[in-house]
């Protein structure tokens, strides 16, 4: 699953819920310093900022923190994505297009194709195009000046960025980590507030401790709480949380029947790995795209599996915990 494929429904949420002032967005301390000192800079210059580029795994905020740049400088934004802009004319459209000073985000910039790629170095290094006209011998190049913008890039595999294109994202590449428990009962306080929806300390806690370290998941498994309170006519206590968890699925670790189906998959048919990438796909019924964006990272995160130079391994944690909800 990619942020492009997303249920509507999801996307709507997101919205909904999306923090639009710097202090409403909890944790990631790091990353917030970084950039207000880029927007605070580049104010004083009078300049739109310098480039930059947001990774990891989906649901962490990368958008959010694109939307918050924008507002923070009172710019335009034009949101896009890397397989949205199939040619080098649909990214000339939208380069050309943009008022001066707009932000530009670029969603799974990863999946953009070579060619745009290449259009986009000169863009974001000096604010110029490069556009071929004709064919053959008659062709011929002209270059348009841009107006400025600041481009912000948002990705789930760094390691499918170029280095080109990494090292033009001269104003910094910040990683976006995993949230603490304390972080994501504090995005679903808020949350529940905005839903107007009422939640105790217990089932605050017990949401949090499920939810992947992602505020997506968070604000995800909160929505279903509500809806298994709202039939009990109750508030969202730590029983109501129990039965829609239950429901979904997701067991104490936080991890789904899918996250399970993987695990299951390294211990019964591998026994314990490593195992390549592919093969583990195949054998649990998964996309290998969406272990390796969806599932994986928190997997790793939490000591489930281990990554190795042949493969896939499963942990001693993983064993025991496979046998003890199996
Ligand atoms: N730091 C944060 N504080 C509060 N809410 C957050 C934070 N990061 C993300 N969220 C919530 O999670 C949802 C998903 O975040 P998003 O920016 O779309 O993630 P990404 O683009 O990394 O997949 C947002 O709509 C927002 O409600
Ligand atoms: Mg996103």
């Amino acid at each position: 699953m990619s942020s492009n494929d997303e249920a509507p429904r999801e996307t709507q949420l997101d919205h909904t819920l999306r923090p639009h002032r710097w202090d409403e967005y909890v944790g990631q301390e790091h990353v917030k310093q970084n950039l207000r000192v880029l927007l605070a800079a580049a104010r004083e210059r009078a300049h739109a900022p310098e480039h930059t580029l947001l990774y990891g795994p989906p649901g962490l905020g990368k958008t959010t923190l694109a939307h918050l740049i924008a507002e923070e400088l009172g710019a335009p934004l034009k949101s896009t994505a890397g397989p949205v802009i199939e040619r080098v004319g649909d990214l000339a459209a939208v380069l050309t297009n943009l008022e001066p000073g707009s932000v530009l985000f670029i969603d799974e910039i990863h999946r953009m194709n070579k060619a745009v790629e290449e259009v986009l170095y000169p863009a974001m290094e000096a604010g110029k195009l490069d556009i071929i006209i004709g064919k053959g011998p008659s062709a011929r190049t002209i270059e348009l000046q841009l107006p400025p913008f600041t481009l912000i890039g948002a990705t789930t595999r760094i390691g499918l960025i170029s280095s080109p294109l990494r090292s033009r994202f001269s104003g910094g590449v910040f990683q976006l980590n995993f949230y603490t428990t304390e972080e994501i009962g504090t995005i679903i306080r808020r949350s529940a507030g905005i839903l107007h929806t009422e939640i105790d300390d217990a089932a605050v806690q017990k949401i949090a401790e499920r939810s992947r370290k992602t505020p997506r998941t968070a604000n995800y498994l909160l929505k279903r709480a509500r809806d298994v309170a709202q039939l009990d006519r109750s508030m969202i206590t730590a029983a109501v949380s129990e039965r829609a968890l239950a429901m979904l699925g997701i067991d104490e670790a936080g991890l789904l029947p899918s996250d399970r189906k993987i695990l299951a998959a390294l211990i019964e048919k591998f026994n314990g790995g490593p195992v390549g990438l592919k093969t583990l796909a195949a054998a649990s019924a998964e996309e290998e795209q969406t272990i390796e964006d969806v599932y994986e990272p928190y997997l790793l995160q939490e000591g489930f599996i281990e990554r190795t130079p042949r493969g896939r391994m499963v942990t001693e944690r993983a064993r025991a915990h496979i046998a003890h909800t199996a």
